[in-house]
């Protein structure tokens, strides 16, 4: 992941009219129209910054715990079928040799996804979080990582965050094309906000949506190694990065972990501008969240 004169790649490309980093290349989007999903495939699609490594690590800890996924914890525990960030073999190719049930994570936007997606209906778990954290999260996310173009400001980023020039594109649509599936029976709508509320509740119930019955030891013990503490100190996603060649306490991974941190980084004027923003986008699609 570096250019020429040894700086590190942070360069991005536009793909059917979304942005991405240089690590989701074209080639990876184009073979995600055939990617091979498995019927017993776990997804975790996700707006980046939204709690993904969080339930991530629930849906790992369950299924271990469960019997289903043994061994040693791999370093990257879902990878991104569409990033190819080193090596010469890119995800979607290295997952096609991986066992079941795979664990496969994904922040594309729902046209960018394998068509087979919906033909085989895998389990899919999505979370959604309100935009004025993911902002924030995605603001230190950007400036803090080595391999991603830096903003020169917050305000660049809401700019790129609320016109959809961010990388992977529009919050609004991911979120929404995912709650109007809310009720399909493979699919599971969470709330960063609820998990954050009710950590073994959402345990209990990822729990059941997968099909695994637990003790309660079992998903009080799945809760426990799940919270932010519990996450931040076995250090599982910062360890990723090391493979990555970024040094782990760079990582904006486990940052705060918080619901309403972004009031320390909006101003008044900024607050009220994403509120329209929020408005137009989600009013009368029984969607709320909780800032
Ligand atoms: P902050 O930057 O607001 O702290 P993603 O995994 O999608 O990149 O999301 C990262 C965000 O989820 C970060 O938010 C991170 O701190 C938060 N997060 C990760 N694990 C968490 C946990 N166990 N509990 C609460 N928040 C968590």
């Amino acid at each position: 992941p570096f250019n020429e004169d040894g700086s590190r790649r942070t360069d991005t490309h536009v793909y059917d009219g979304v942005k991405f980093p240089w690590y989701v290349p074209r080639t990876s989007l184009e073979a995600m129209q055939s990617f091979e999903v498995r019927p017993d495939d776990v997804w975790i699609c996700t707006y980046s910054k939204s709690g993904t490594a969080w339930i991530i690590e629930i849906v790992w800890k369950i299924l271990s715990a469960s019997g289903d996924i043994k061994g040693d914890e791999p370093l990257d525990k879902a990878p991104y079928p569409d990033f190819h960030v080193f090596g010469p073999v890119p995800n979607h190719e290295m997952l096609t040799k991986a066992p079941s049930p795979r664990l496969i994570a994904t922040h594309l936007l729902p046209k960018f996804l394998p068509p087979q997606l919906l033909e085989k209906q895998p389990k899919v778990l999505y979370v959604a979080r309100n935009p004025k954290d993911v902002a924030v999260s995605n603001y230190h996310h950007c400036n803090t990582l080595p391999n991603i173009k830096s903003f020169d400001s917050f305000q660049d980023l809401l700019n790129d965050f609320m016109s959809g020039e961010i990388i992977f594109g529009e919050w609004p649509d991911h979120v929404l094309y995912w709650w109007k599936k809310r009720d399909e029976d493979n699919v599971l709508f969470s709330k960063y906000e609820d998990m954050k509320k009710d950590l073994v509740g959402t345990v209990r119930m990822v729990c059941k949506f997968l099909g695994k019955s637990l003790t309660d030891e079992q998903i009080n013990s799945v809760a426990q190694q799940c919270t932010f503490d519990a996450m931040k100190k076995n250090k599982t996603r910062d360890n990723l990065c090391v493979i990555a060649g970024i040094d782990p306490k760079d990582t904006p991974f486990m940052r705060k972990g918080k619901v309403g941190g972004w009031k320390g980084s909006f101003t008044v004027a900024q607050s009220e501008k994403m509120d329209k923003w929020y408005h137009e986008a989600i009013d009368g699609t029984e969607l709320s969240f909780e800032f």
